[in-house]
């Protein structure tokens, strides 16, 4: 499958199809054929870049609701009645919000690249290639669930939902990460040998203690001070209370990564797995401190936005641990 298109072959293309068609033919022939043969650095590099723009789309989403930029654009697609682009009277939430809308188009552009880098080995790393398709195909509907949120004066429901979609985007996109990285390394990407029961339950408790933190933590904002619009409907439940309800799976998250962290180390697993862990235990200690950090301090803007950065960097560590204890997603 992965053998190089004979170059002429365009020479048997029905006489009925024009030039221009024929050019189009040997253009996609050379291309195809100068594309990546196995997964090397240059897509692993691709797959970090996939990451890493994710994650800022998380704390630039962030920006624009922490600086009160929700409804800097009040339209969606255009972002004035009659206008792409911001006007200068609507200053810098209209520049803030635009340039978060902006950001679509840099993720395209590297799921686009990451496609067409995997395109002529798809058959042969089927993984590689269907979650880079998931990646670019999750891109326009992340864009039309922010055009919701606009169109719904800030819901913050649909906040939560628009929020939520870009953390499974980052856990897709550090499932790429995984797996280019393993190959291109020749590293293991799960525990040496065959993983144990407790290791599998650990990983399931990891991932769903670290969902559970997500969603309600986005219930927490929606009942916070920070709408992304002073006009925007607020969810109204108490905020000590859900606070509360919040940091429940955060402690439960805790315990599973410390035991989880002893017990790669007492049963001397994978490198990459005690690595994995311990950067989870890290992640996790650094979020529970900023997040009572900017609990006690009445919510500082710049603390909330750590804690957002903290968001993306545990989605992609507990995704990391889930997928090299698991090995529920195949190779
Ligand atoms: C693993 C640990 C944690 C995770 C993954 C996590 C995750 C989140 C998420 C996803 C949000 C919503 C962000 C948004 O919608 O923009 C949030 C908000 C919040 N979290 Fe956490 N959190 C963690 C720990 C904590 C802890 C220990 C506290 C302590 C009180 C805390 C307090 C808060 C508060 C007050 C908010 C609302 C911030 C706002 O109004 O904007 N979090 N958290």
């Amino acid at each position: 499958m992965t053998t190089p298109i004979a170059s002429h072959w365009t020479d048997r293309l029905p006489p009925m199809l024009g030039r221009g068609a024929r050019a189009v033919a040997t253009t996609y022939t050379r291309g195809y054929n100068r594309l990546p043969l196995s997964i090397g650095r240059g897509i692993h590099r691709l797959a970090i870049a996939s990451l890493i723009t994710q994650s800022i789309l998380i704390v630039s989403g962030g920006a624009v609701r922490l600086t009160a930029s929700g409804l800097g654009c009040s339209q969606w697609p255009n972002c004035m009645p009659g206008t792409m682009t911001p006007t200068p009277e609507m200053g810098i939430h209209g520049l803030i919000e635009f340039g978060n809308r902006m950001l679509t188009f840099v993720l395209a552009a590297v799921a686009i690249a990451m496609i067409i880098s995997v395109w002529r080995i798809r058959h042969t790393h089927r993984t590689v290639f269907w979650l880079s398709i998931a990646l670019l195909c999750f891109i326009p509907i992340q864009a039309v669930i922010g055009g919701i949120t606009v169109l719904t004066d800030l819901n913050p429901w649909v906040v939560s939902f628009h929020f939520l979609a870009s953390i499974a985007l980052v856990a897709v996109a550090t499932l790429l990460v995984n797996r280019t990285g393993r190959e291109s390394r020749g590293e293991d990407l799960v525990a040496s040998g065959p993983l144990t029961g407790t290791m599998r339950s650990l990983g399931w408790t990891i991932a769903i203690t670290s969902a559970l933190a997500l969603i309600l933590g986005t219930v927490v904002t929606g009942s916070g001070p920070h709408a992304g619009d002073p006009s925007s409907p607020r969810h109204g439940f108490n905020l000590y209370l859900v606070t509360r309800i919040h940091v429940v799976p955060v402690y439960l998250l805790v315990i599973a990564a410390v035991l989880g962290l002893y017990l790669v180390y007492r049963t001397h697993a994978a490198r990459a797995l005690k690595r994995g862990y311990l950067i989870l235990v890290v992640a996790v200690l650094a979020q529970g401190a900023i997040g009572y950090t900017q609990f006690f301090l009445g919510l500082p803007i710049g603390v909330v936005l750590l804690h957002m950065v903290g968001t993306a960097f545990l989605t992609a560590a507990a995704t990391n641990v889930w997928d090299r204890s698991t090995g529920v997603v195949p190779l």
